[in-house]
């Protein structure tokens, strides 16, 4: 049931604060702002590294999850697309622990990947909306998403409910490693709890905005995402998420790759959407713009109130977003990427919730 949604997709991005709310009451103690003990095996104090391995999206949640439990918890993550991790014959050790995430828990190469694990003795941890599902039962430790059943082709509840779950467990990690006290542990899961507020108050502060801007967007055959840091990881997902349902070209880059290639591509042809929350890496992004903009190209320029304040280059358009924790902004800067998608599709009149030669579930390697 789509409820007053023309699209599950529609549907799916406006549940998102009541999700992640969900989700994060299982990991977090909501009142307490302290991280709970779920039960599960996996000793975060002694692992030398963490594997990850995921397809698509939940790839990408992972690659944001590397961020974060390398930066909190001082752990090692090694990271690849499924299809590619269990050939590549790494070297892989008991020490290490090896989590799969997956929106179904049926995508072929993430189970193939797991089972490569396992073989290998790791201790293995799943991250999953389906609990029923056959990653979520070969598994040492479940975590799972909470994010409900998940319709659309493209996935967008389940990513940041990946991401709060990766979050979650990186404070969990960091804790058990030494790397955050109590009080840090507090202002962490502060900041995780007001998230679904902030995102429901995000969702319908820059929807018209979107909506109109989308309209330009879809006029346009290719487009470039730009990031750094964990918005690298979200423009790579913006990417994804553009040209799976718009079927626009598009593609996403850290930002400091610009000079390294695509810059070649840069004319008034090809917007470039630059997510920049004014974080410890603003200044570079922006100088990255500079370089877009001395070219001619067009900025779409997605950042928070405190970015539209330092930032004097002329755009396409700007969209601006509360200032919020780094912690919550991969979460809160989905939302902008996840409409501009939506509405873009929706104003190429594609078939949104089931893009041509896709499948929600790739059970075939
Ligand atoms: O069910 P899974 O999370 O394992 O699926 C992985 C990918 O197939 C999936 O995320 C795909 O990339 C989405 N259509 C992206 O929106």
């Amino acid at each position: 049931d789509k409820g007053n949604h023309r699209h599950f997709m529609e549907k799916e991005i406006y549940e998102q604060p009541e999700v992640i709310s969900h989700a994060l009451s299982h990991y977090v103690d909501l009142g307490a702002h302290t991280i709970k003990q779920t039960g599960h095996d996996i000793d975060f104090a002694k692992l030398r590294g963490l594997a990850i391995s995921a397809c698509g999206t939940a790839y990408l949640a992972g690659l944001i999850g590397k961020y974060w439990f390398e930066r909190y918890a001082r752990l090692p993550v090694e990271i690849d697309v499924a299809s590619e991790f269990r050939y590549r014959e790494m070297p892989l050790s008991t020490d290490q622990a090896a989590f799969f995430i997956s929106q179904s828990g049926e995508t072929a190469d993430t189970l193939a990947s797991l089972r490569y694990c396992k073989e290998a003795g790791l201790k293995i941890g799943a991250i999953v909306n389906v609990r029923e599902s056959t990653i979520a039962r070969e598994a040492d430790a479940m975590f799972p998403i909470l994010a409900g059943p998940e319709i659309g082709v493209a996935s967008t509840k389940a990513f940041t409910c990946q991401l709060a779950v990766l979050a979650s467990l990186a404070i969990e990690a960091g804790k058990a490693r030494g790397h955050i006290d109590a009080a840090q542990e507090k202002t962490m899961v502060r900041h995780l709890a007001e998230l679904p507020r902030i995102m429901s108050a995000v969702a319908n502060l820059i929807q018209p905005q979107i909506e109109n801007l989308s309209r330009e967007l879809s006029k346009f055959k290719d487009v470039l995402y730009l990031g750094r840091g964990t918005s690298f990881p979200l423009a790579l997902e913006g990417a994804l998420k553009l040209k799976e349902i718009s079927y626009i070209h598009a593609e996403g880059y850290a930002a400091g790759e610009l000079k390294h290639g695509p810059i070649a591509l840069i004319d008034e042809n090809m917007p470039v959407i630059v997510i920049a929350p004014h974080d410890r890496f603003f200044e570079k992004t922006v100088s990255n713009m500079q370089e877009v903009a001395a070219r001619g190209g067009r900025i779409i320029f997605i950042t928070d109130e405190n970015g539209a304040a330092a930032s004097k280059l002329e755009t396409m358009a700007t969209i601006i977003l509360p200032n919020v924790d780094e912690i919550l902004s991969p979460m809160v800067f989905s939302l902008p990427i996840q409409l501009l998608a939506y509405h873009t599709a929706v104003f190429m009149g594609t078939d949104v919730d089931q893009p041509r030669n896709l499948a929600k579930s790739v059970t075939v390697e």
